[in-house]
């Protein structure tokens, strides 16, 4: 009889668990259920262009603790629209169908799609076209729909508030206004949470467009009482009431084209001017991305990577794994693809942050 398979690959921006969870799905694959596991390099270009690998136990052996991807992958790449062609020729086609034949090729009894929003949307349409699928919630942005959380916020959030701390520091020691701007794209979640860890004195989400009166005013006070210095977190999406975001490029034949970055500056510029407190800037971009894995992101990415196997040999497709309320569940595939999760404003965390004198920048 052949022997039972399944394919997996790592889809969008990396982070830190994408290892732990094919080591997990590797490792129950071959021990609980006997089954033969094909890695597919860099996203769902590895799907297009053929390119994969079986992973055998040895090569998932020690990579728990570290950070990246040893697939490989792609923010790019989509099987329904595949740039071909050079300059002016430059065109997308649709390879789904050459994907699906891959699929049935190698025998795979389903696809193990580890990602973000944008990675469960081309794992959804695959499933429309008829392979199985199951999706593993993936992003330090914890902006995907269903779940609670996602392995790799957890050490961006670690990451973001550490960045805090250290220019806290610096901070009371100048007498400035130190302005860290974080990722997220345009969910505040990891700005909410690193600015509350790390106990910034602004905090500015995209989810609440700012009033650059209102951040001035919040720093003017702090100097008024003695307090020279403020830590204002901006989280990389932010925008100001009635204005617009501010993006660093955009990637053409990404999915998702807008890349942001840079507002930071223009509020840093802004705080500046009316305050004459010196202000500094700090983007900390890709640093959190990297890195290894917090034991809480190490434990939920085996986690997610066992139910995952789960599903697959109970072939519950199409579905995510999820986190809800402290459990593990599944939900179907077609409930996340094409939303974002963002910071519901009159959430918990915020009223915290609120009851503890930290400004959103709006009277609030
Ligand atoms: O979605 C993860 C993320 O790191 C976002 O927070 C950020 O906006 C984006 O990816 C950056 O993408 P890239 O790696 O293409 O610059």
């Amino acid at each position: 009889m052949a022997k039972r398979r399944i394919g997996i690959l790592t889809g969008g921006g990396d982070c830190p668990g994408l290892n732990a969870v094919i080591r997990g799905v590797t490792k129950s694959a071959i021990n609980k259920y006997g089954m033969e596991v094909v890695g597919f390099h860099d996203g769902f270009e590895g799907l297009i262009e053929e390119r994969f690998t079986i992973l055998r136990s040895e090569n998932v052996s020690g990579i728990l603790i570290q950070g990246g991807t040893i697939l490989g992958t792609s923010n790019k790449a989509n099987p329904f629209a595949h740039w071909v062609g050079e300059g002016e020729e430059r065109h997308t086609v649709d390879v789904s169908d050459k994907c699906l034949a891959l699929y049935e090729d190698l025998g795979l009894e389903a696809l193990i799609c580890v990602g973000g929003d944008g990675t469960m949307t081309i794992g959804g349409q695959l499933a429309e076209k008829g392979m199985n699928v199951v999706g593993v919630p993936k992003t330090i942005d914890k902006d995907l729909m269903e779940t609670d959380i996602t392995f790799g916020f957890d050490t961006a959030r670690m990451t973001a508030t550490e960045a805090i701390d250290r220019l806290h520091t610096t901070a009371q020691s100048h007498h400035r206004v130190m302005v860290v701007e974080v990722m997220g794209r345009n969910a505040g979640w990891l700005a909410l949470e690193s600015g509350l860890a790390g106990g910034g004195d602004v905090i500015l989400l995209p989810e609440i467009p700012y009033d650059i009166h209102e951040v001035i005013a919040a720093v003017r006070r702090r100097s008024r009482f003695g307090k020279r210095f403020s830590i204002v977190v901006v989280s990389e999406g932010t925008r100001p009431q009635g204005g617009e975001q501010v993006y660093q490029r955009i990637v053409e034949d990404s999915p998702d084209p807008v890349r942001l970055g840079g507002i930071s500056h223009v509020i840093a510029n802004q705080i500046e001017e009316h305050t004459e407190i010196e202000c500094r800037v700090t983007i900390l971009g890709h640093l959190q991305r990297g890195g290894t894995p917090t034991p809480f992101d190490r434990i939920l990415a085996t986690q997610f990577s066992v139910k995952a196997m789960e599903m697959v040999n109970e072939k519950k497709f199409n579905q995510m794994v999820a986190y809800q309320g402290g459990k593990l569940v599944s939900v179907p595939i077609e409930k996340v693809m094409g939303k974002q999760r963002t910071v519901p404003v009159d959430c918990d965390l915020i009223q915290a942050a609120l009851a503890v004198g930290t400004s959103f920048g709006v009277p609030m």
